[in-house]
């Protein structure tokens, strides 16, 4: 039965506790009917009410694969929309706070992509000789302009992969947005860092001269994680200078040096995983978000193993962890009455290029 939406405001100042009781009514209410998907950097609170875990990979194959009506993500936006993309015509993707954003996705938008490519345009033909690749971290018209222009969607756990498939057509790349993952997966194909180069889309031309285009093989948006770039090589010199036994893992959003200085890199799924099967006893630094890193380092540590967070001061996911507890018992006690809150729906037009984008992605990877 159908009643009018319940507002927020009377949610905003339930207790944690209340809160985490309500959620669990609801989802016991709902059943099947709601899958919560959670991303790795999930605040604990709302991890914990999770049906499935994963990095952005695991998580945009997952999502297309239930059977459940209501997808609830408690991710970012960008998540939420390739569910959507990707989720079949009766299902229902929700973000229980339309607030969790990427920082990093928001550095790229669809105007600037366009004027890039005019711009390149003047130097060379792109749509023959440029494949553009978007990390899944921007959104879905971004996708939509790769699925357009016979580009296609990475992650941080296939861009090396996606790389040599986009090289396999066109000799070029444009990247975005996000610079490092771009840089690391270009150096790991082989390419010297002076055929990446740097677009600044607040600059004519990027800032580029002809000849830096011409030369470039990977064109690499000048875009960046705000939470990978507090990661830094003098945390990792004083972590191995005081455990010279100790590893070191990091994201590929880190920078090239940080990427360069770990023993290993991957995906946030990559990383759990890599950590869960080292051997008893082993001591690692963790160069990704802090709620990922303090949950691991719980799970792992009866092993006597010890993970530590790479930096010195805390950096979260600060958007991500706006879908707090209250905000989900919101969506769940909306969606018992019958009421669907804070939908994500791609325009259909949007999605259907975009979904091109993405499954040109999970067929290659
Ligand atoms: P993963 O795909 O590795 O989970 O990364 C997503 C992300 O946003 C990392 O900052
Ligand atoms: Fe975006 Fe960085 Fe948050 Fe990942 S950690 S979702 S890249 S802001």
């Amino acid at each position: 039965m159908q009643t009018a939406p319940i507002h927020f405001d009377t949610f905003n100042a339930l207790a944690d506790k209340v809160a985490q009781i309500r959620i669990e009514e609801a989802r016991a209410s709902l059943g099947k009917r709601a899958v919560l998907l959670c991303h790795h950097y999930q605040r604990a609170d709302v991890y914990r009410h999770a049906d499935i875990t994963g990095d952005s990979l695991k998580l945009s194959r997952l999502a297309s694969q239930s059977d459940a009506e209501y997808i609830v993500f408690c991710g970012v936006h960008f998540m939420a929309e390739v569910a959507d993309i990707l989720s079949r015509p009766n299902q229902i993707s929700i973000l229980p706070d339309l607030a969790a954003g990427c920082s990093m996705a928001d550095m790229a938008s669809l105007a600037k992509v366009e004027r890039c490519w005019r711009e390149l345009s003047s130097v060379l033909n792109p749509d023959e000789t440029v494949t553009p690749v978007t990390y899944i971290n921007s959104a879905a018209d971004l996708k939509a302009f790769c699925g357009a222009h016979g580009g296609i969607v990475c992650t941080s756990s296939n861009a090396p992969k996606i790389l040599e498939w986009s090289f396999a057509r066109r000799e070029k790349v444009l990247f975005f947005p996000d610079q490092h993952l771009g840089r690391w997966s270009g150096h790991k194909m082989g390419i010297p860092l002076d055929q990446m180069v740097i677009w600044n889309p607040d600059l004519e031309m990027g800032g580029l001269t002809v000849e830096q285009i011409r030369n470039a093989k990977i064109i690499l948006w000048h875009g960046y994680c705000s939470v990978h770039q507090m990661f830094q090589p003098s945390q990792i010199a004083k972590f191995r200078a005081q455990y010279p036994e100790g590893k070191v893992i990091s994201h590929p959003e880190c920078s090239f040096e940080v990427c360069q200085q770990s023993d290993a890199i991957g995906s946030t799924e990559t990383i759990i995983r890599i950590v869960k099967e080292s051997a008893p006893g082993t001591r690692w630094l963790v160069g990704t978000e802090l709620n990922l890193v303090d949950r691991l380092a719980e799970e792992v540590k009866h092993e006597g193993k010890i993970v530590q967070f790479m930096a010195d001061t805390i950096c979260m996911c600060s958007t991500m962890q706006r879908i707090d507890p209250q905000h989900l018992a919101w969506t769940l006690e909306n969606l018992v009455a019958g009421n669907v809150v804070n939908q994500i729906k791609v325009p259909e037009h949007e999605a259907k290029l975009a979904k091109i984008a993405l499954e040109r992605m999970l067929d290659a990877s």
